[in-house]
């Protein structure tokens, strides 16, 4: 595609030439998203339904008739974000507009929420967003205590053509809904519903879709996609990474995320023979401790964890790797905690994401004793993001002099900058000489001069 149909693409994709053609409703909507991609992409489907049903979106809360919040509620500061925006916003009911609290919030508080915010209208839950049209319609009657969120156990997936993608550059497509995984400081689990792996047919079909519409990166999204499993065709997720690879006029495919327990080695054997197959894994480990990672439920050990990295690091071609930590797990001792940051050293990961234990309702670990008070986890937190700086700053230095492709997503006028992101999912901020900005979506070879904690800089060849 060239750039010129990319730019066209974005302009199109742009929410305020959508309201151009539907310029004529008065029925019109805000949204706002906390969470994960998942949720993003929950996101980018309930805009596609809501405009199918004659809604227009628009950019102010102050414009919107209908103001929604797709929630999250991983840890408990992400929970209090949409209090606090309804908190913000009440005042507003009195000039008619009406709230709804949607995703994974909505669906473990239920209607708790009306009696601490009673003027929201409509809560739902993500496994019952296929019944928003019908939600929507109550709501244009009037009701005013409208609820979708006894839909866990449901097998079926929210898909929907209507899907209105608002990332100019990525397109998100969803192999597998809920987890079975519990672990045991996890809601997802609670709030999301058992898993369920969407046929790979529909996966496919939706791969070539996004791609005739212009999209040249996709990535597959799943609280653990590593367990996929086929409903029709039976194929693993190792096999659907190799067809998705074969999707005409795609360049990257990502997915996230990968659990260790499933992490299986004929997924880096995937990436070997796939060249689209971006050079990255996110491999979330929590702990570096199998005392602790056997607290938490998730069923591997520091052992089996490293010997996964292994497999990944015999890949041929170099594979950047990423993960998640959670330091202050209940119990977590001085020695536990020095064999995480221990690991962080053995990986070297490229990218890290810590966070602080935070004990969520309906989890089996609320019942442990939250031990470890809040400024030694502040401490534990500060000591691993201080000992991944460093292990970034040598990772990165490494690129200096390389050539890396990069995809454009932005650009940063302030800087004169056009920001992007490598196949290993490292942000790289260049300069570059052409006359007319590269769209987002277009790829560029960039020579690397300098880095950054967190990205690297470099100029367009
Ligand atoms: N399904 C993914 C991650 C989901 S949530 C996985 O299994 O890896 C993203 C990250 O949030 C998790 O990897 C974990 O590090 C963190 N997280 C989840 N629950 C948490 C909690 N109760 N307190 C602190 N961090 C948590
Ligand atoms: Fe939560 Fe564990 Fe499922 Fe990830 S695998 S979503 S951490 S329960
Ligand atoms: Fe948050 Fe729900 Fe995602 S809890 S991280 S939005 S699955």
């Amino acid at each position: 595609m060239s750039l010129e149909q990319t730019y066209l693409r974005n302009l199109h994709n742009r929410p305020h030439d959508i309201l151009g053609i539907a310029m004529a409703s008065d029925k019109t909507f805000y949204i706002e998203t906390f969470g994960c991609q998942m949720n993003a992409h929950d996101t980018e489907k309930v805009i596609g339904t809501l405009q199918h049903q004659g809604y227009r979106l628009v950019e102010h809360e102050e414009d919107a008739g209908l103001i929604l919040y797709n929630t999250c509620s991983i840890r408990d500061k992400a929970e209090q974000k949409v209090y606090h925006r309804l908190n913000q916003y009440k005042h507003q009911h009195r000039n008619g507009k009406r709230f709804a609290v949607l995703g994974c919030v909505a669906q473990q508080e239920g209607d708790k929420i009306f009696a601490r915010a009673p003027f929201v209208s409509l809560i739902s839950g993500s496994a019952s967003y296929r019944k928003l049209p019908e939600m929507l319609s109550r709501l244009e009657a009037g009701e005013t205590r409208i609820t979708g969120l006894d839909e866990l156990q449901t097998e079926e997936t929210f898909e929907t053509e209507f899907t209105a993608r608002q990332n100019p550059y990525r397109a998100y497509i969803t192999i597998v809904e809920g987890c079975d995984k519990f672990c045991a400081y996890c809601v997802v689990p609670y709030t999301r519903g058992h898993e369920r792996s969407r046929s790979s047919a529909s996966v496919l079909a939706e791969a070539r879709r996004v791609a005739d519409q212009g999209y040249t990166e996709i990535q597959l999204l799943g609280q653990n996609v590593n367990s996929y499993r086929d409903p029709e065709a039976q194929r693993s997720f190792a096999e659907l990474l190799a067809e998705v690879g074969k999707v005409s006029g795609i360049r990257r495919v990502r997915f996230t995320t990968s659990h260790p327990r499933d992490f299986s080695r004929d997924i880096v054997e995937a990436i070997d023979a796939v060249p689209v197959l971006c050079d990255h894994v996110h491999l979330p480990v929590q702990s570096g401790s199998s005392r602790i990672l056997k607290a938490m439920n998730r069923e591997y050990t520091r052992e089996s964890y490293l010997e996964r990295i292994s497999w990944i690091n015999a890949a041929r071609r170099p594979i950047s790797i990423s993960t998640d930590i959670i330091v202050g797990f209940p119990g977590e001792t001085a020695e536990d905690f020095a064999q995480t940051i221990d690991l962080l050293a053995e990986v070297e990961y490229d990218c890290v994401f810590g966070f602080k234990y935070s004990g969520r309702p309906n989890t089996p670990a609320l019942h442990l004793i939250d031990s470890i008070p809040e400024a030694e986890k502040v401490t534990r937190l500060q000591v691993v993001l201080d000992r991944q700086r460093e292990i970034q700053r040598v990772n990165y230095a490494r690129h200096l002099g390389q050539i890396m492709e990069v995809m454009v997503e932005g650009l940063n006028p302030a800087r004169g900058q056009v920001i992007g992101r490598s196949s290993q999912n490292i942000p790289v901020n260049f300069t570059c000489s052409q006359l007319i900005a590269p769209a987002p979506g277009s790829y560029l070879q960039v020579t690397i001069i300098a880095t950054h904690p967190n990205s690297l800089v470099g100029v367009a060849v």
